[in-house]
């Protein structure tokens, strides 16, 4: 009796503050949930969106769900053991061993699911390949930090020094893109500064958070990835322009735009234009919320809209009898890819070579007083052309290989070239300033206009190439050609769609992956296919190419930031170094080599792809299956690499590509393309 009458009372003592105050319990447990701080707002803290982010624990399913995809998907990664130690010259930027690394994260202990996902993030961006990245849009861009001051290197009136300044457009770009939040900077400026954020524009920076600029720059080459040059990587910290399918777009750089709520606050030493003493100048970071990002009210409900798989993570059954159709826009490999959304049947049918990014592409604009005038006839989306005032200066400003339709960009290069021609142009700069690729077939096409046809063009002018014949991919194979498992020929893996070394297609019941050419690369044994031969013949010209050159090599110079990839690269080296063309990156740190492209490899894809070969030929079950993915991720990856042009046996993705010249900018030049067209100009014709 007296235990029951004890629980009794302990029940009502209990139950009854509850009841009474249920409500406030309420508010306490969603005050408790950091995320509803930052739901309904467009602008926050980088502080606050960490600690939503930071309020996630790893769940241990999911964790084994995300760390099975990754290592099973690397298994058709192309370059895993050769980026344990890359060669010479680019021995000391790549050097990642990411199975070990790996399993290394599979039994690490992490505080929250962000942090989880900043060391895959990062493991994977060691590999320094814009191919191979690891993109989980629960964390990665959905909110972005921005600071409203760009930065940029310039060389001085001396024509030696190097300093790091503030952009001198950074205020006129800041409040076209920043209209609802600039004054928010504008009042955490102290004293006479406050409201005057305009007056830094161009302003020398001294001092990074008490340290030399370098230093930053350098810490940011470390974890940035995508490019193996060292060069390039300092490059991305600072501004840049791209030429956008609708327009010019300005890229803020690593300095002044993260895809992770990495920094607060930045103190500066700056020295402002026409003063002579430094000032401190301390900014906030501001995180924007992501473009993407479904509507949430607190942490569970950020998770279920946003960082779960969606339609376009996992592949299809390709053989099915209806296939769920997604909106380009909306599939998750297409938003990762830098290059105008291409659909995924259209990618199928004209394969790309692409390089992916956490952050989507920029929309930021850059200023009129910088943006090139008016094209000439015959410029389309990412392919503009221009006659420089010399009359004999024609421009390619290529920002994309790729377009929503790969005959119209076709025409459009060859019909601008020409259109270039007729105006009078003899000689052509090719801007490719942060051009990710895109169709490898346009790549080697515009290389066949511009030279005409030779030994290096005819049939095209592009590598030879390689995939991985991995035990799961063997066994593809096996099901396409042994039991007709892709009777519509849409496969990567079927080997109609491809042609052997001496250019002979392949019977579609050749095993191409058999026998598999074992290696070993670093010490491991991997197997690839034989030696493929190159797709993009002349029979698939959308247009007859005149049969003379539209250029002779030496008057083409080929110009970028560096951050030129994939195909682009394709283009790149095969211009450079089969016909001499000469190649600039321009705004270098002086003494550092600079390459002018990186990421090269072959052919491009993702997980999802290698997952719908998989599921069409029946082997989801196989143990060497990744798995359904069950976040919001993409996991990209080199299927084909390109054989070499200097080493033919070994692949060109780390040999060396360093260009002619390292383009000093100046107040005059930067982010300003027509004065960068005219000083190349002048320099080389
Ligand atoms: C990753 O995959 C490789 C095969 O590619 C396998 O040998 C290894 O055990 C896997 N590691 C982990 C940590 O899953
Ligand atoms: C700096 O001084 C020069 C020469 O007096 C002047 O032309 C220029 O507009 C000034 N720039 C700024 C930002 O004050
Ligand atoms: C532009 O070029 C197209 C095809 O190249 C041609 O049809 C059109 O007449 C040209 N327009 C002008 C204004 O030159
Ligand atoms: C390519 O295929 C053709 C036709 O089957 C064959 O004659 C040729 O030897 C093959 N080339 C290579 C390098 O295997
Ligand atoms: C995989 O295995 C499950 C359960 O054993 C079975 O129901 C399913 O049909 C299998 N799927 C395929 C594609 O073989």
């Amino acid at each position: 009796m007296l235990s029951v009458a004890w629980l009794l009372v302990s029940l009502l003592s209990l139950s009854l503050p509850k009841t009474s105050a249920s409500s406030e319990v309420g508010l306490e447990a969603r005050a408790a949930d950091p995320c509803v701080a930052i739901a309904g707002q467009k602008w926050v803290a980088p502080a606050d969106v960490r600690n939503c982010f930071k309020s996630f624990k790893v769940d241990q399913a999911i964790k084994t769900n995300i760390l099975d995809v990754v290592n099973k998907t690397l298994a058709f990664h192309t370059s895993v053991n050769y980026q344990i130690q890359a060669p010479p010259p680019f021995q000391n930027d790549v050097h990642e061993d990411l199975l070990k690394d790996i399993a290394r994260i599979r039994t690490t202990n992490y505080a929250s699911d962000y942090d989880l996902h900043v060391d895959l993030s990062r493991t994977l961006k060691r590999l320094n390949d814009g191919h191979c990245v690891w993109i989980n849009r629960c964390f990665d861009s959905s909110f972005v930090n921005f600071l409203p001051i760009p930065l940029v290197l310039l060389t001085e009136a001396d024509g030696k020094t190097q300093n790091v300044h503030i952009a001198p457009e950074a205020f006129t770009v800041a409040t076209a893109e920043f209209p609802d939040q600039i004054d928010v900077w504008q009042n955490s400026l102290k004293g006479s500064l406050k409201g005057n954020l305009q007056s830094l524009s161009g302003a020398k920076v001294l001092l990074i958070n008490g340290l030399p600029p370098n230093f930053a720059v350098d810490a940011n080459a470390k974890i940035t990835g995508s490019f193996q040059g060292l060069g390039t990587r300092q490059n991305t910290f600072f501004s840049s322009y791209q030429r956008a399918t609708t327009g010019w777009s300005y890229i803020m750089g690593n300095f002044a735009q993260q895809s992770l709520p990495l920094d607060d606050d930045v103190t500066l030493l700056l020295q402002r234009v026409n003063h002579t003493l430094p000032e401190v100048v301390k900014l906030p970071y501001r995180s924007r919320i992501g473009a993407a990002i479904a509507p949430f009210t607190d942490g569970p409900s950020f998770r279920a809209n946003n960082c779960v798989a969606v339609p376009g993570t996992n592949g299809v059954d390709i053989n099915a009898a209806s296939l769920a159709r997604v909106a380009p826009a909306e599939v998750p490999l297409i938003q990762a890819q830098q290059q105008p959304p291409v659909p995924i049947e259209v990618q199928r049918k004209h394969l790309v070579n692409v390089f992916m990014d956490g952050s989507p592409l920029s929309d930021v604009v850059l200023p009129p007083g910088l943006t090139p005038p008016s094209p000439v006839n015959g410029s389309l989306n990412a392919a503009q052309f221009y006659l420089l005032a010399d009359g004999k200066t024609g421009v390619l400003a290529l920002g994309s290989f790729s377009d929503n339709s790969f005959e119209d960009l076709f025409n459009a290069l060859l019909n601008g070239l020409l259109n270039l021609k007729s105006l009078g142009a003899t000689q052509l700069v090719v801007d490719v300033t942060n051009n990710g690729g895109g169709f490898i077939c346009i790549a080697h096409y515009l290389h066949r206009l511009i030279i005409g046809p030779k030994d290096t063009t005819v049939p095209q002018a592009g590598l030879d190439t390689k995939a991985r014949a991995g035990p799961l991919a063997q066994l593809i194979v096996k099901e396409i050609v042994e039991n007709n498992a892709d009777p519509r020929e849409q496969l990567l893996y079927n080997p109609a769609n491809w042609r052997n070394a001496s250019g002979e297609f392949f019977a579609p019941t050749d095993d191409w992956l058999q026998p598999p050419v074992q290696l070993t690369i670093n010490g491991h044994r991997d197997a690839f296919s034989q030696r493929l031969g190159q797709e993009c013949q002349p029979e698939s010209f959308v247009t007859p190419p005149p049969d003379t050159a539209l250029f002779a090599p030496n008057k083409v110079v080929i110009v970028s930031n560096g951050r030129c990839a994939s195909s682009c690269s394709l283009f790149s080296i095969t211009m450079s170094k089969e016909e001499g063309v000469k190649t600039v990156v321009v705004g270098g740190r002086q003494g550092v080599q600079q390459q002018y492209c990186g990421t090269v490899g072959g052919q491009s894809t993702d997980f999802s792809t290698i997952d719908t070969e998989i599921k069409s030929t029946g082997l989801k079950n196989n143990s060497l299956a990744p798995p359904d993915l069950v976040v919001n991720g993409v996991q990209g990856i080199t299927w084909r690499l390109g054989f070499g042009l200097d080493d033919k046996n070994a692949p060109e993705e780390w040999q060396n590509h360093p260009a002619d010249l390292n383009l000093p900018l100046t107040t005059k030049t930067i982010n300003n393309p027509v004065a960068i067209w005219e000083d190349l100009a002048k320099r080389f014709f």
